[in-house]
């Protein structure tokens, strides 16, 4: 099986980590996990980095800490993964489902901008939904495959609403807005390095923001908030959300791959660009003018998706459908959707993701290239 999108352990993960095994410093405590956070803050330009067990942890601790308290709501794209929706629910509140644009697959502004203006009332420095008059407290935009939105505006709009910017940036590590990094425009952003990412840790993600106070908070919580350095003293409710060492360990190793990895995967996107272009029916992902995104899952909308997946999969190459709509999953049906012509379904049913690991081969390539090709002939 050609695979989707698998981690790259190239370089010096096995060093670091008999280092942490040698040393007996495995756990949450050790050099790895601030060298870890130190190299986040450094290639994001984020003034701080706050590593968690996974990007669906930093999701729901920077939530938190942007005041998202029971039954609020937080705006998100219908098309996303389930942590985005997950971590809104940890915190007892409730999305607000946008629909996306048709071409970039991101949450819709303009749909957002007359939805906010239509339907809500600022009353202090809160925004409220006019119908039940509860508090929409934020919004996470999230950057889909890579891509990143149009950052300017959506800060605009939540300045004027009043909204905290929490930015799922879990798969666009390596893209850059304007010159700034996915993650940093907002109040915070939040990445990810699961098994499928850019780079990984097997599992664990990191929490970026800007804001010196927050920074702190963000540690303390995910620590335990633990408050005295001997005592057995704690302020708050804390959480076990530190990434250990171990696996610091690694990402310091993967880190120090990232160029690498992200020139890969310009390559790989090229060429699916390029053989899949004449293909009538394809189309490509409309990457933001503003961005260098980071092609870290390569994506098309086709016609005859299903039949495409089954073709790919019976000659042993991997592909994956788009995320159902959140709006169709039973957790959220009754959520509000913020909809005109539902273009979450559109893309969702027509999208298939590709093959684009950093060590696929160009052989690898070329068969999944040519497999599409003789599909689309018969
Ligand atoms: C859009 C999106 N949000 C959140 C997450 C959650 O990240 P993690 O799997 O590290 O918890 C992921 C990735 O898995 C994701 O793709």
């Amino acid at each position: 099986m050609i695979p989707l999108s698998v981690p790259n352990l190239a370089g010096n993960e096995w060093k670091y980590i008999k280092e942490c095994l040698d040393t007996n410093w495995v756990s949450s405590v050790g050099a790895y996990v601030n060298k870890f956070e130190e190299s986040l803050a450094n290639y994001t330009g984020a003034k701080y980095a706050i590593s968690t067990v996974n990007g669906t942890a930093a999701l729901h601790i920077s939530l938190m800490l942007s005041g998202v308290e029971a039954n609020d709501y937080v705006i998100v794209p219908n098309i996303t993964f389930i942590a985005s929706l997950n971590s809104i629910k940890y915190c007892n509140a409730n999305p607000i489902l946008m629909d996306v644009k048709e071409d970039s697959w991101q949450m819709d502004l303009d749909l957002l901008e007359e939805f906010l203006t239509k339907s809500t009332i600022i009353s202090g420095n809160k925004c409220l939904l006019k119908k039940n008059k509860k508090r929409i407290k934020a919004i996470m935009p999230v950057h889909v495959l890579g891509n990143i939105t149009d950052v300017d505006r959506l800060l605009k709009i939540a300045k004027r609403f009043k909204l905290a910017v929490v930015e799922d940036s879990t798969e666009s590590l390596g893209t850059f807005y304007k010159g700034k990094h996915s993650g940093t425009h907002g109040l915070f952003g939040c990445v990810s390095f699961n098994g499928n990412k850019i780079l990984t840790t097997g599992g664990g993600g990191m929490i970026l923001t800007n804001n010196k106070t927050l920074a702190k908070k963000a540690k303390h919580i995910t620590t335990q908030a633990k408050s005295h350095p001997f005592e057995y003293l704690h302020d708050d409710i804390g959480y076990n959300y530190r990434l250990v060492n171990i696996l610091s360990a690694m990402g310091v190793a993967q880190m120090e791959q990232l160029e690498g990895f992200l020139t890969t995967k310009e390559q790989i996107a090229a060429n699916y660009t390029k053989e899949l272009s004449l293909i009538p029916g394809i189309v490509f992902q409309k990457m933001n003018p503003d961005a260098k995104v980071n092609n870290w899952l390569f994506t098309i909308r086709c016609k005859d998706q299903k039949g495409l997946m089954k073709f790919l999969l019976a000659n042993n190459i991997q592909v994956r459908p788009f995320w159902v709509p959140m709006n169709k999953l039973k957790m959220f049906k009754k959520d509000l959707y913020i909809t005109k012509d539902k273009i979450s379904e559109k893309v969702y049913k027509s999208c298939v993701s590709l093959p684009c690991s950093t060590n696929l081969k160009p052989e690898e390539q070329a068969f999944v290239i040519s497999k599409i090709k003789e599909f689309y002939k018969k």
